[in-house]
């Protein structure tokens, strides 16, 4: 069982192996899955822009390439005098897998406030939107 002040420490470490030279805005995550599993990741930034990668969707494609689908809550810190609160592409990724996830979001001081993915991406696409194909 890992305490939220633990997750905050794994996002925090996370965010030290952030690679974002062109932007300078390091972000660190770490994923609790409902079975307790913790997986950490950090935004990747690339010569070629767009090919970038969140720290939300580095964590949780980590999780799902080891088997891990059902997510529980994800610690996102950014150095921000607000929250950072996760971008549309992440929004949308993540709830694909757990529309009812848990956001605890970090500024630079590290003080948290939380969201729900369903709060933060009101009637998400998924794939039950797609039954009438
Ligand atoms: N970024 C994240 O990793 N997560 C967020 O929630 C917001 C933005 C990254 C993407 C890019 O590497 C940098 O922050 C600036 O947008």
């Amino acid at each position: 069982m890992t305490t939220l002040d633990e997750l905050k420490e794994l996002a925090i470490e996370a965010q030290k192996k952030a690679y974002c030279p062109y932007s300078n805005f390091p972000v660190g995550a770490a994923l609790e899955c409902n079975d307790g599993t913790v997986f950490t990741g950090c935004n990747i930034e690339n010569a070629s822009y767009p090919i970038g990668i969140c720290a939300e969707r580095t964590a949780m494609s980590k999780a799902i390439s080891e088997g891990h689908y059902d997510f529980k809550r994800i610690v996102i810190v950014a150095n921000t005098a607000d929250y950072c609160s996760p971008c549309g592409m992440c929004r949308q990724f993540m709830f694909e897998f757990s529309p009812e996830l848990e956001l605890i979001c970090l500024n630079a001081n590290h003080d948290a406030k939380s969201f729900s993915l369903n709060e933060l991406l009101v009637h998400g696409f998924n794939g039950s939107s797609m039954s009438n194909r």
